[in-house]
This record gives C-alpha cells, sequence and structure tokens, in this order.
C-alpha cells in the first residue's frame, strides 16, 4: 500500500502559534512527511509567511498585511495571540522558511493567498524562490485560486500545481485536466465517498485533503484511499499511521 503523506498544516499549527518557524520546527521533530503554508505578498514585495491577509487574529498587529512593507511587519508578534509563552516569533518570509526546510527532504506546499487579493506577480516571485532553494522536486504550489494555478504552469510548466476547493465538485478528475494542474487538494468534507477518490485515482491524479484534526476524519480519509492528509496535527496522525500499518 502506497505510504500516505502527514502534512503538517501551516507547520504544527495544533500546539504552536501556525506559520512560524516555531511551528515549522515542531513539524520536522515530528518526522512529518511535509509541510504545507501560506505565502501573501508586502507592500515592497516581499513573499511573507501568514494565512490571513489580514494581521489581528495571528499577530498584535493591524489591518492589511500589503500596506506594511517587511522592515514594519518585522516587528510585530506573531506568537502571542497563540499563548504569552509564545511572544516573540515573528512573521516569517518565504526566504526564511525555504533557508531551513530545503534539505529537510520533505514535501513543501506553498499556498498562495491570492483569492481575496491579487497580489500582483505572486505566482513570478515564489516561482523563483523555488529555484533559488533548489526545491523544485519536493515543491507543489496550490491556492483557490485557479487562474493563477494556470498561469504557474504558463510560466513554467514543470512546476507542480494544486487545485484548492472547499465545495463538492462534480468529477474533479475530470476538471483538473481542463486546468491542467497536478493534484486535488479539496476540503475532506467535500470528499464523502469511496467513488469520488476512485475517480481521481483511476486517473493517477494526486489527492490531498485539508484540514484533518479529528481521529476519526483521519481514519475515514485513511480508509479512503487519498495520498496525503494536512493537519494541524501531524503527531496525531503519525500515530495513526503506525496504527494502521500505513
Ligand atoms: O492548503 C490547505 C489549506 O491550508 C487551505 O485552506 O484557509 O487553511 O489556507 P487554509
Ligand atoms: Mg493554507
Amino acid at each position: 500500500m502506497k505510504k500516505i503523506l502527514n502534512i503538517a498544516h501551516r507547520g504544527f499549527s495544533g500546539i504552536y502559534p501556525e506559520n512560524t518557524m516555531l511551528a515549522f520546527e515542531k513539524a520536522v521533530e515530528v518526522q512529518c512527511d511535509g509541510i504545507e503554508t501560506d505565502v501573501q505578498l508586502t507592500k515592497d514585495g516581499v513573499a511573507v509567511i501568514c494565512h490571513d491577509e489580514t494581521l489581528e487574529r495571528s499577530t498584535d498587529g493591524s489591518g492589511f498585511i500589503k500596506n506594511y512593507t517587511y522592515l514594519e511587519l518585522s516587528k510585530l508578534d506573531a506568537g502571542i495571540k497563540k499563548d504569552h509563552k509564545f511572544s516573540g516569533c515573528r512573521i516569517p518570509t518565504l526566504d526564511e522558511f525555504l533557508d531551513y526546510i530545503k534539505d529537510k527532504n520533505m514535501l513543501i506546499n506553498l499556498e498562495l493567498k491570492n483569492s481575496i487579493i491579487q497580489y500582483e506577480n505572486i505566482e513570478e516571485v515564489v516561482i523563483d524562490k523555488v529555484y533559488k532553494y533548489g526545491i523544485q522536486a519536493n515543491c507543489i504550489i496550490s491556492s483557490f485560486n485557479h487562474y493563477s494555478m494556470v498561469k504557474c504552469k504558463e510560466l513554467d510548466n514543470s512546476i507542480k500545481t494544486g487545485l484548492l476547493y472547499d465545495e463538492i465538485l462534480y468529477h474533479p478528475e475530470k476538471y483538473i485536466k481542463y486546468v491542467g494542474a497536478d493534484a486535488l487538494h479539496p476540503n475532506f468534507q467535500a470528499v464523502y465517498s469511496k467513488e469520488i477518490v476512485e475517480n481521481i485515482k483511476s486517473k493517477n491524479i494526486d489527492i490531498n485533503v485539508y484540514t484533518v484534526n479529528e481521529e476519526e476524519d483521519m481514519i475515514n480519509m485513511i480508509s479512503l484511499g487519498v495520498d496525503g492528509i494536512i493537519t494541524n496535527y501531524p503527531d496525531r496522525l503519525k500515530d495513526i499511521l503506525l496504527r494502521t500499518n500505513i
């Protein structure tokens, strides 16, 4: 049976402040297979790691990332909202993350956050970094914006892309061919039957589901035969994968 990939969502974000170097280091420590993270652009065009377009939820700042320079953002605390004991964590740059992860032999899933804000040239910026750190073979770029995934392929056909979606699509194995992407990254609730996964797998398409945090859902996704599971709790998933001998 093919190994199911254990992919840490925003790093080990169940316990540590999401999308911080601490969360990435802790994900590496639990020896998961990959890390998913979110990329936004600052006012001065620096690629930074943050889930929301705005700063309030995960940092002590406020307003839109796109309205700040990186220097301004670098002063914010990205740990304190999770817990006071994590105070001092910063918003990482994409460079910082890739420099750390490049030689860890892990899947690197870079999600472009360009559904709400159309960051100019985010595709070019991120693909340049993929080459700068030599991670082409281990990297998949994903987005809810499928026009952006088409653009990535136009820029570089060898870059792997993943289509994020929340709703139940009708025959996603057909849609992905139309878009020209490599993998499907659905919300796990959009994958509710064996038939959906079988149709996808019959076309040799990879399917990585997000965000699966409960044990029962992890077991269900494993039994459906997905390729990867994106989770806030890579420790929990690791135990289940060991128990289920996968
Ligand atoms: O890439 C999987 C997942 O992260 C997509 O949703 O909102 O958590 O970035 P979100
Ligand atoms: Mg994400």
